[in-house]
């Protein structure tokens, strides 16, 4: 079945209250519903009410107390249909169901993780716990009774605030919970476990206090103080940025550790995987730290932003996901570096949304069209949304956006809203149009602009001609012209930006070209000097970009743009065009070779004082093997891009080995750890020119000693993955690799860390690695961080092991891709996307991917989720 837009109506019937009480069993809890429902005053009672299921048994079914014969409904696993109702408008269902969490591998719905009872009911888990009309347009009051046996679940929790607990007799307790704000049933959660706890308080700035709980494994519990201190700077951040205050007595954080995906925002109840709450230095790297922050906030976020107002139906996903991605990434931004964050933000943005819009699973930012909605949680909702947020900022300015952002939290609180809802509030706040910007939402793709300049020293002016085009993608091949806010500079010799005379040609504001039609020819006069124009600036928007520039002015923006983010991407512009340059050199059999003066800039570039470390370590990260296949975009031959790539990071370490060496001996691990942004930047920065150095004659000795001499996980993760990558197989990574294993095997989050390493060790042999891997006792087939840290990071990071010539890589994947199906399809379903590009490949391993992919298809009982994917990839 094809979900499309145009076919949303809204319900006859509204679930206005749900009653729940849950009698918990491993194999046969008991969920019993009352639910409030109306009709709505236009329809009448022969209208049919239709619930949806999932897999459910229904065991007792009554109206206003009346059990119901069995002609007046109908009960499949699926669906539960009423057609004799009461003449009353409002009437009371009562409804009992049965469920086996223990039995639930899905991981959706009501489950069981490591001994505790815990739901995800986003998108459409809800109906796997009893019927109910699961569309997030049902705003419903939730009030929820659990029991339990004290001994294994000491803790009940739910959404909202607790109500009353207490004894129940025979070893069993209960506990209310009651959320008085309307939600929608997505957002319902449930977690019942024995679990330790830390606490805090956070007084909000009317000033009511919160309790704050963050609930973890026992012994775990030291693990969670930085996400709750990330939790208290969201929340404090979010009064100050966007004047939102929390709005319950308590909010409480539960970490599990099997999660299909990141974090889950149910009211006053955020579900995180365990992954994104526990750190300590010993087990988490900066970037989990850095990732945790980011979680956390964006999880809280959504209390405004997806619970308080939330999506009329699913299409709308971007609606509070795209806006708040948006708002963590401010978070982070304040909380860290701007620069550092916007050059990270654009890397991922590239590495996966880039390839989605290029590819065949192409989709606008709001799809029109889906069969399985879990498909849909992709880089181009979340990623690109958040794009199309900042754009949104970029055309109207700081205050005007917030005046829209304002009218929306004003408007729209306690509704379930769309796209043009939003939409409408920017253009009333601001008195614009957005109609031609409203396309971003609309239109797949990624545009396009080429822009080419000139200068006319004698008429002092300076001519910038600009062309925008969408390349087409599946079922939309005529694009229309959208608006595109290109941020730009005229840098002057001596870095400055030199302000322009008149302007003509398009409206330009605060800095920000608006691209309206195919073309523009802009022209600025006054122009004593020839400028270097600096275009796309912090990448105002999310294209590709080609700008005929000569070599001098790269180099020159490289190191004087006074825009960090243009300054970065155009060092990362040189070097991509130096590594395509390298891969057909290497193609061709020629002898790969790279200019002096990128190397010697390298070089400056890592020395240079007066940037932040953790930016230049960014800038010194080569572009991926990906992000290389990326630009040639065809005919992909994975083992001479790693050629070419491997060849430059051993001339630039060759061109630089003493100032590496001596810049290494200055950033010594010193002092007590702290996981704030500036000393991780310092580690960052230490580690990429380990990384260097280990392709000098002393480098694996050299990263064995920091392999021994680390003090955290960052460290020591960083000297293994140099060691295992640069000296596969030598006796120091051998010993690495077992020293790690034994310090690590029971802590499975850093065990993680040593899958995905290994399954990033580049080269043909790394199947057989993966492979034996599967058999560790570490290893788990049904945990989704030990599916994902080795058979996600093998098919998505490995580009030489995953796409070895005869197809192993490919048949190794595949296999695994149909087991997982039969317990999580969502995460098979997620993992098969890695095949995504296989259409850009050279042709003998085109068809290799072809067949997995058909193996895939082929396979008996696929689910809805991999059958889309698979289908969408071979369409
Ligand atoms: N809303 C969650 C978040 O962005 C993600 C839930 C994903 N659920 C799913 N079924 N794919 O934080
Ligand atoms: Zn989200």
């Amino acid at each position: 079945h094809v979900f499309k837009l145009e076919e949303y109506r809204p319900s006859a019937y509204h679930i206005l209250e749900a009653d729940l009480t849950f009698r918990l069993d491993p194999n046969a809890t008991q969920v019993i519903a009352t639910l409030t429902v109306e009709r709505v005053p236009d329809a009448d009672s022969s209208v049919p009410l239709v619930l949806d299921g999932d897999g459910l048994a229904l065991k007792r079914i009554a109206i206003d107390g009346e059990e119901l014969s069995s002609n007046a409904y109908d009960a499949t696993p699926d669906q539960l249909t009423l057609a004799k109702l009461p003449a009353a408008r409002r009437f009371e269902l009562l409804l009992e169901t049965v469920l086996s969490p223990d039995d639930n591998t899905a991981l959706m719905g009501l489950y069981r993780s490591s001994g505790v009872y815990c739901t995800q009911c986003e998108a459409e888990g809800f109906r796997r716990i009893t019927y109910f009309l699961d569309r997030p347009d049902n705003l419903c009051v939730f009030t929820v009774r659990i029991e339990a046996a004290r001994e294994y679940a000491p803790v009940l929790l739910s959404n909202g605030n607790p109500v009353e607990s207490g004894d129940l007799g025979g070893g069993r307790h209960y506990a209310v919970w009651h959320d008085p704000f309307p939600k929608p049933s997505y957002l319902f959660a449930l977690v019942a476990g024995d679990l330790g706890k830390i606490t805090d308080e956070f007084v909000t700035m009317s000033g009511r206090s919160v309790a704050l709980g963050i609930y973890v494994e026992h012994g775990k519990e030291a693990r969670a103080a930085y996400a709750m201190d990330a939790l208290k700077r969201s929340m404090k951040w979010d009064e100050v940025t966007f004047g939102r205050e929390y709005d319950l007595d308590v909010f409480n954080i539960v970490a599990v550790s099997d999660f299909n995906m990141g974090a889950m925002e149910n009211k006053g109840l955020n579900i995180f995987n365990d992954k994104y709450v526990l750190a300590d230095q010993e087990t988490a790297t900066d970037a989990d730290f850095a990732n945790i922050e980011a979680v956390i906030a964006h999880e809280y976020f959504h209390n405004w932003t997806g619970n308080r107002i939330t999506c009329r139906d699913w299409f709308q996903l971007c609606l509070k996901e795209g806006l708040t991605v948006y708002r963590d990434h401010e978070f982070s931004a304040d909380q860290r570096s701007r620069a550092v964050k916007r050059i990270a933000e654009v890397r991922t943005l590239r590495a996966q949304q880039f390839p989605e819009d290029q590819g065949p699973l192409a989709h606008p930012v709001r799809p029109r069209r889906y069969r399985e909605i879990n498909n849909f949680y992709t880089a181009t909702v979340y990623e690109k949304g958040s794009e199309v947020v900042r754009m949104i900022r970029t055309i109207l300015g700081a205050e005007a956006f917030r005046a829209g952002m304002d009218l929306y939290f004003e408007r729209h609180d306690g509704q379930a809203v769309t796209i043009e809802d939003f939409l409408k509030v920017f253009e009333d706040a601001s008195g614009r149009d957005l109609a031609q910007f409203a396309l971003w939402y609309h239109q797949a793709g990624t545009p396009s602009i080429t822009a080419r300049t000139a200068y006319h020293p004698a008429a002092k002016e300076f001519v910038l001609d600009i062309e925008q085009s969408v390349p087409p993608t599946p079922s939309e091949n005529r694009k229309r012209l959208t608006h595109i806010p290109l941020a730009f500079g005229l840098v002057g010799k001596d870095g400055r930006d030199i302000v322009p005379g008149a302007i003509e040609g398009a409206a330009v504001e605060n800095g920000v070209i608006h691209v309206r039609k195919r073309r523009h020819t802009i022209r600025f006069s006054g122009m004593a000097e020839r400028p270097v124009l600096s275009l796309n600036r912090g990448f105002s928007a999310p294209i590709t970009l080609s700008l005929q520039q000569k070599a001098d002015d790269r180099f020159f923006l490289a190191a004087k743009d006074s825009d960090a983010f243009s300054r970065w991407q155009a060092f990362n512009g040189l070097l991509t065009d130096a590594l395509v340059a390298a891969f057909r050199q290497t193609l061709g059999g020629k002898k790969v070779q790279f200019s002096t003066r990128l190397l010697a800039l390298a070089g400056a570039i890592a020395a240079d004082e007066s940037l932040e470390p953790a930016y230049r370590a960014l800038a010194l990260s080569l572009p991926g093997e990906a992000d290389i296949a990326r630009e040639i975009g065809k005919a992909i031959d994975p083992d001479a891009i790693f050629a070419g790539r491997e060849a430059l990071v051993g001339a630039i370490a060759n061109a630089n080995k003493a100032l590496f060496g001596d810049l290494y001996a200055s950033f010594a691990d010193n002092g007590p750890f702290s996981p704030d942004a500036a000393s991780a930047g310092q580690r960052a920065l230490r580690n990429v020119l380990l990384d260097y150095l280990a392709t000098q004659p002393e480098g694996a000795a050299l990263a064995s000693s920091h392999f021994d001499a680390a003090t955290n996980m960052t460290d020591r993760a960083a000297a293994l993955a140099t060691l295992v990558h640069r000296h596969t197989a030598s006796p120091e990574a051998s010993e690495a690799l077992a020293a790690f294993e034994a310090r690590f095997r029971a802590a499975p989050l850093a065990m993680d860390k040593w899958f995905q390493i290994q399954a990033t060790t580049p080269g043909s042999q790394s199947v057989d690695t993966v492979r034996a891997l599967i058999a560790h006792p570490a290893f788990s087939m049904t945990n989704p961080n030990r599916l994902r840290a080795l058979i996600g990071t093998f098919a998505n990071a490995n580009q030489t092991g995953f796409n070895r010539a005869d197809g192993e890589g490919y048949r190794l994947f595949a296999d695994i891709v149909t087991r997982t199906d039969r317990n999580n399809p969502q995460l098979a379903a997620r993992l098969a996307t890695a095949l995504r590009s296989w259409r850009s490949l050279e042709p003998g391993r085109q068809m290799k991917a072809r067949e997995a992919l058909v193996s895939i298809a082929n396979a008996g009982n696929l689910s809805t989720d991999l059958r889309d994917i698979v289908e969408r990839t071979l369409a």
